[in-house]
């Protein structure tokens, strides 16, 4: 019998209030910008999953890659029976863990935590009809604010895949693995999916394709403000720029206005401006080294026990465990 649970920690009212805190912070500053977390309705979320199978787009298949070979040995190494995902998205290289920790007759609990309530509804009710002996716990949630959401039960892994880690600012990632330390006990652990930095020619490529499909994901944010709070862009007349930036080690996303234009964003009662070629930012990816990231794990209270990558050194997976001491 599968056992379903939807856990709306975020409502639609919240979603609401915080998509308007974020617009009217975001579109006053100079330059303007808007969190990446408000890419994802539907729409987004479905361009998403078109963009992990794109050509240039490496990350997704490298991650796969490393998961496939160390599936088994995460499981045996972590016991986890509890596997929560955090950004979880369409949970589809997730099921590499779950087999792993399926087959070694570990797997009890599987919590996957979104802020996209239609990827999330997809991927649990998906998963809970193939898993049968599994509780599935969905949570539609901000990773930022509700940690709190994650069952209170023993042994568990928090996987947090695909490099979203990256689209944390550095000072956001820090309170952010903070929270994860808070949220589990000694000797839980955290597997983490980070991009590592690479050639330019290969990454910029990979945010900026040749079908233009990720330009669409990059306008999909103005969709959502026009839809959610009235606002008027015009969509169409802002081009997507993917520039990499070699001192902060990241892929910034933009939107560039290609004429002056006046917005109003009807439901803040704001009316802004943009000038000819004036760029937004929607998006930072930040690229990361191993003895970087070992060491924003450390200072969170997190010890790095594995480390991975693909076979070309693309992406890493890291395998980092809560110490018994607060980490200072
Ligand atoms: N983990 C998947 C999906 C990555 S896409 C993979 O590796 O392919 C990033 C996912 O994080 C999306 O599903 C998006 O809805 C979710 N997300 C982005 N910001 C979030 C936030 N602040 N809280 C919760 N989920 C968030
Ligand atoms: C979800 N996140 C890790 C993706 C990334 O690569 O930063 C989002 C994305 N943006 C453009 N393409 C993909």
């Amino acid at each position: 019998m599968p056992q379903l649970v939807l856990d709306l920690h975020h409502t639609e009212a919240d979603a609401a209030r915080s998509l308007r805190a974020d617009v009217l912070a975001g579109l006053t500053a100079t330059p303007k910008w808007l969190p990446p977390k408000w890419f994802y309705d539907a729409r987004g979320s479905a361009l998403f999953e078109d963009i992990t199978r794109l050509p240039e787009y490496y990350p997704t298949r490298a991650e796969r890659e490393v998961l496939d070979r160390e599936a088994d040995e995460i499981a045996r190494v972590t016991g986890a029976e509890t596997l929560v995902e955090l950004g979880s998205g369409s949970s589809e290289k997730t099921r590499l863990l779950l087999d792993a920790l399926h087959r070694q007759g570990l797997l009890k609990r599987f919590v996957p935590l979104d802020v996209s309530t239609s990827a999330l509804a997809m991927a649990a009710s998906s998963i809970a009809s193939e898993y049968t002996d599994v509780e599935v716990h969905g949570v539609v949630g901000d990773f930022t604010a509700h940690l709190d959401a994650i069952p209170a039960v023993p042994n568990r892994m928090i996987a947090f895949l695909g490099g979203t880690i990256g689209n944390l600012e550095r000072q956001e990632r820090a309170v952010f693995l903070r929270s994860v330390h808070d949220a589990l006990g000694p000797g839980e652990w955290l597997l983490l999916g980070a991009d590592l930095v690479k050639d330019p020619g290969v990454l910029v490529p990979a945010y900026d394709d040749a079908a233009g499909v990720t330009a669409e994901f990059n306008r999909n944010v103005l969709h959502v403000l026009n839809r959610e709070l009235g606002a008027d862009f015009d969509v169409e007349a802002f081009d997507h720029v993917a520039r990499w930036n070699t001192e902060a080690e990241r892929i910034e996303m933009w939107l560039r206005a290609r004429r002056a234009m006046a917005v109003t964003v009807t439901e803040l009662g704001l009316h802004l401006s943009f000038d000819e070629g004036e760029e937004l930012r929607t998006e930072t990816s930040a690229k990361f080294r191993r003895q970087g990231l070992a060491d924003e794990l450390h200072a969170a209270g997190l010890a790095l026990r594995r480390f991975w990558t693909d076979s070309a050194g693309r992406f890493a997976v890291a395998l980092a465990q809560v110490t018994a001491t607060t980490g200072g």
